[in-house]
């Protein structure tokens, strides 16, 4: 290959085949499944003085430390150190209380660490942590969620949205409704468990700080690194090259990570500390559990005339973090009077966090759940309330929405589900022991973007090389950024090389809120437009390090959006509960997306169907179980916190409807990580209720609630 015959194709001379839109494998995928590809803690291999970090765990529900006998654990073999509260090193105070951890002698709740054992082996290490002895003075521990609670108060902001919105007087309005619906739900804890556990590698240097962490952004571990180690961001590398799932638990920097850095700083060695599961429950975040009041008021025709959500949160006590569970109904649907409450307790529990559609999730389930209990009070269809209740702008705000097409995507997926044959009323399908029901449900997930930075190289090989800290969760995000460079350079896909996932490239934020792809991919487009109007302008061959050009989005990106933005979708369930087991089986889950240009038609399916399975085993089957006695959760490990498995999930689809949306990036993408599980655990919930004519209200539907 002649490299300026190829670099002229970049100045767009000859168009290969369209890249984008397509469904081209994932570029790592021989990595992933031949072990090549490196997550955290493999990577690089066992160096010969590599240490092995284990954290200690609080054993109370709260209280103070009042002493940590390390001697029996510093004689056993291997013990390199044992970091306590009084011997750890100091850190600075940084943005998030969770990682200043050994710092002091409380402990917020149980499971906060207390100590690490730091040891030649990992079994090593292992038994050092199992033979320090800590003390403490424990105090009465407030682990329940009430939404009597006394200390309930409501936020200014929920993780950024107001705590509380009112437009009229929804309460009068209800009182003077024709139709009324008051309904309850609740939603039990809910924990993330990426397959990968939270892992770091940390490594001194001098005054050089490299970290190899399980994260979804690598800038932001290193930006709270600097702050908490007192190190100019230069100082630090983070690596995140691959990473085994995240879905929020890792979007904010984690204990492990700190203390990796620590006991590497306080051995002289390298370190790794890769969680064990069992640890991590209490560590790594989690949704935190909600309770949803709903009312609803409506005219005999369908027409709403005021919504009423108030949620309630739990917190911990040191960190605010109120799960927007209440937003859904400042979005969806037109309605003159409505009122929408966050409301929070700080109880003595693990901070709550990010966990896949934050507050979309819950509020979704609560909202749509209250719609088809409306439907039912109406006697009218499900799909015709919603469509009878379509805003022209975002109830809320007002704005105009940029798209929204909720109204195609509920058409066609009653089309491919076979909606119009269904029997409205419940109860009614009934096959031996096995009554058989279907569900509808609306979904919907805003339209974040960050700023980004990218760089594009035309190498002299003729080869061109993207730069960008993006990471790829597992969603494909480094496949996607790839053909968006090959469609912007014109050329083919196998001509781009792409490098994500470290410090050492372009800041691009983190792979959150279903942003990554339309922020990096709109830097990665900009610097590759760029770099096809400078190989348009150069002759000659290309000097020894090629041409390169950068973009930065920051302007761009951060201008205040004219348009309510958000993807929409339609979910639908076909469900077989047993009537003499309890067991609530899913049959058919269908979901069709209103989600802008789909950049892969290939991964972006996988996300889609990833997040409605997510939404299945929040109906059906998750639960964190808070202990009233011991603090922390019940639930450890993979056995007893029951994610779906291939045999609960026999027949899923997703489609989507074609969305040209011009208020976007350059991309007109839609996020598409988050959408699938909102609405999913409603329409499941409303196919149980069609299939058993009873109501059910709280989550997971578990057989011994339908008995
Ligand atoms: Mo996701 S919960 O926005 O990482």
């Amino acid at each position: 290959m002649r490299p300026t015959a190829t670099h002229a194709t970049a100045a767009g001379a000859v168009r290969p085949q369209p890249v984008l839109g397509t469904g081209p494998q994932r570029l790592e995928g021989r990595e992933k499944v031949t072990g090549t590809a490196r997550y955290a803690t493999e990577q690089p291999h066992n160096p010969p003085d590599c240490a092995y970090a284990w954290p200690v765990p609080a054993t109370v529900a709260a209280g103070r430390i009042t002493g940590v006998d390390t001697s029996a654990a510093l004689a056993l073999p291997g013990t390199l150190a044992v970091l306590t509260p009084d011997d750890a090193p100091r850190v600075a105070e940084g943005d998030d209380p969770i990682l200043t951890v050994l710092q002091d002698h409380e402990v917020p709740h149980r499971g906060w660490f207390v100590a690490l054992a730091v040891a030649d082996s990992l079994e090593n290490a292992r038994a050092a942590a199992a033979a320090v002895r800590v003390s403490y003075q424990a105090r009465p521990a407030d682990v329940e969620l009430r939404a009597d609670h006394p200390d309930a108060f409501v936020p200014d902001s929920a993780n950024g949205h107001p705590g509380r919105r009112e437009r009229g007087d929804a309460p009068e309005a209800y009182a003077a409704a024709p139709v009324r619906v008051e309904t309850a739900y609740t939603i039990p804890p809910l924990h993330n468990h990426p397959m990968e556990p939270h892992s770091s590698y940390a490594r001194w240097d001098g005054d050089h700080l490299t970290v190899y962490d399980s994260s979804q952004g690598a800038h932001w571990v290193r930006s709270a690194l600097a702050k908490l180690f007192a190190l100019a961001p230069e100082q630090i590398t983070v690596v995140s090259e691959h990473v085994g799932g995240g879905f929020g638990s890792k979007g904010t920097p984690r204990p492990h990570v700190v203390l990796a850095a620590m006991a590497a700083r306080h051995t002289g060695r390298p370190v790794k500390l890769a969680l064990p599961r069992r640890q991590m429950a209490e560590v790594v975040g989690y949704r935190s559990p909600t309770l949803h009041t709903l009312k609803l008021g409506a005219d005999r025709d369908g027409t709403l005339l005021s919504v009423e959500h108030e949620m309630t949160a739990q917190t911990s006590r040191i960190k605010d973090f109120v799960e927007h569970g209440a937003v859904a109904a400042r979005v969806m649907y037109a309605v003159p009077h409505s009122l929408t409450t966050h409301r929070a307790v700080r109880l003595d529990v693990p901070s709550p966090s990010w966990m896949r559609a934050p507050g979309e999730a819950p509020s979704m389930y609560a909202l749509e759940s209250a719609m088809d209990e409306l439907a039912t009070e109406l006697g009218m269809d499900p799909i015709e309330l919603r469509l009878r209740n379509e805003p022209v702008t975002e109830p809320d705000s007002g704005l105009p929405f940029s798209s929204r097409h909720l109204t195609e995507c509920l058409r066609e997926g009653a089309r491919r589900f076979g909606w119009h044959h269904r029997d409205p009323r419940p109860g009614v399908r009934r096959e031996g022991d096995l009554l058989t029901g279907t569900g509808v449900a609306a979904a919907t997930y805003p339209v974040l973007c960050d700023a980004s930075s990218a760089s594009a190289t035309a190498r002299p090989d003729g080869g061109y090389t993207v730069r960008v800290d993006a990471t790829d969760i597992g969603t494909g995000a480094r496949t996607v950024l790839a053909q968006v460079a090959a469609d912007a350079l014109g050329v083919p896909l196998d001509a781009v090389r792409i490098e994500i996932g470290s410090t050492r490239l372009p800041y691009g934020p983190l792979a959150g809120g279903s942003a990554g792809t339309a922020s990096w991919g709109w830097a990665v487009h900009d610097a590759c437009t760029a770099l096809t109007s400078r190989l348009a302008g150069h002759r000659g061959p290309l000097p020894d390090g090629g041409l390169t050009a950068e973009s930065d989005t920051t302007e761009a990106a951060g201008a205040k959006p004219a348009f309510a933005r958000h993807a929409f979708g339609a979910h639908f369930a076909e469900v077989q509960v047993d009537t003499v087991s309890g067991e609530v089986r899913v049959r058919r889950l269908l979901g069709v997306y209103a989600a802008g240009r789909i950049l892969n038609s290939r991964t972006a399916r996988s996300q889609f169907i990833g997040g409605m399975t997510m939404g299945l085993g929040m109906a059906l089957t998750e639960h964190s179980t808070a202990d009233p006695v011991l603090g922390g959760f019940a639930e450890r490990d993979l056995a007893s916190y029951h994610v779906p498995a291939h045999a609960d999930v026999p027949d899923i689809d997703a489609h989507w409807v074609d969305e040209t949306d011009t208020h976007l990036g350059p991309l007109g993408a839609k996020g598409i990580g988050e959408i699938g599980i909102t609405g999913t655990p409603a329409a499941v919930g409303n196919a149980v209720h069609h299939a058993l004519g009873v109501r059910l209200r709280d989550l997971p539907l578990t057989p011994d609630k339908v008995l």
